[in-house]
């Protein structure tokens, strides 16, 4: 037979345990879980995976501002004070500023900087076209950088934002995503893609900039959004004064485990930390909690 030819059986040794690796994300693990069938009742039950599927990549697409960044930050940190080493390649602001806000990220979540510094390696795209415009060359990079870690490898990587390796060749788009999600499958970590919308694309869509490219290719979409209170009546059904941000978050698929798929809300807390509330109509009707 072909290589590319593979009984299921043989191919089903190879395939990861299904478990859930922590987001990170207050109130976000709990949305993934799988469902088992007891089989003396027929009865499905819900068993909490406790994070994103083990060897996803995950697609984390809003407007700016939604809180994408912060969300690949208290991934990182949660995962280097867990023991697993972590990749962050950075687009858009070079290394220096990643730490900082890692730095301050570990600070919200109780987490010891000094513990998990080195169980975090950056790579900055913002600073070096070549690895900007190459997407062979930065795929040989985290492959590389995988190594850095000793003993045990990188468990996850996260790239902040692959809309930034193609903002003036969206054609590109697919292909881009394409080399990079297979390197993630090879390397066998779980990922987190971060995307930019364009405001013109439906807020609550998983269309990211490079059109539906991303959330075809990548194995799940979690959706941000920010709704501007404009409106007196907003004040009463959202529970917000005038001028004030509703967040939601909505994971708009993800073909490696069951999840929730309702609107959340979501806050940003004062020390910068991304928490998913109730679903958004348990929220109109009794508040937060
Ligand atoms: N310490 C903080 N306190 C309050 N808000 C913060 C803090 N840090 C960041 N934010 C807010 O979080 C929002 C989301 O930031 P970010 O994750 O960088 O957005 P994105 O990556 O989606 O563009 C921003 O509006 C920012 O003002
Ligand atoms: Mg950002």
């Amino acid at each position: 037979m072909g290589t590319n030819v593979i009984l299921a059986s043989e191919a089903i040794k190879r395939a990861p345990k299904l478990f859930g690796v922590k987001t990170g994300v207050p109130g976000l693990d709990e949305l993934f879980w799988i469902t088992e069938i007891n089989e003396s009742t027929g009865e499905i039950i819900k068993k909490p995976l406790g994070g994103y599927p083990f060897g996803s990549v995950m697609n984390i697409t809003g407007l700016p501002d939604t809180g994408k960044s912060l969300m690949a930050e208290q991934f990182a940190v949660t995962q280097a004070a867990e023991g697993w080493p972590v990749i962050f390649v950075t687009v858009e602001s070079p290394a220096e500023y990643i730490a900082r806000g890692l730095e301050l990220r570990a600070k919200g979540l109780g987490i010891d900087w000094l513990e998990i510094e080195d169980r975090i390696a950056i790579i900055d795209v913002a600073s070096n076209d070549t690895l900007r415009e190459n997407v062979k060359e930065l795929s040989r990079t985290i492959s590389d950088a995988m190594k850095i870690f000793k003993p045990k490898p990188a468990k996850n990587v996260v790239i902040d934002s692959i809309t930034g390796l193609f903002e003036h060749m969206e054609v590109m788009a697919r292909k881009i995503v394409r080399v990079l999600f297979n390197t993630m499958k090879n390397l066998r970590v779980t990922a987190l893609f971060i995307s930019q919308k364009r405001s013109s694309h439906e807020e609550e869509s998983a269309e990211a900039a490079g059109g539906l490219a991303v959330s075809h290719i990548v194995d799940g979409t979690i959706v941000l959004s920010k709704k501007l209170i404009t409106h007196k009546w907003e004040t009463e059904t959202f529970r917000l004064p005038l001028g004030n941000v509703l967040r939601t978050l909505r994971i708009d698929g993800c073909r490696l485990s069951g999840h929730d798929s309702n609107t959340h809300v979501m806050r940003i807390t004062e020390t910068g930390i991304v928490e998913v509330g109730p679903t958004l109509a348990e929220y109109i009707s009794k508040g937060w909690k």
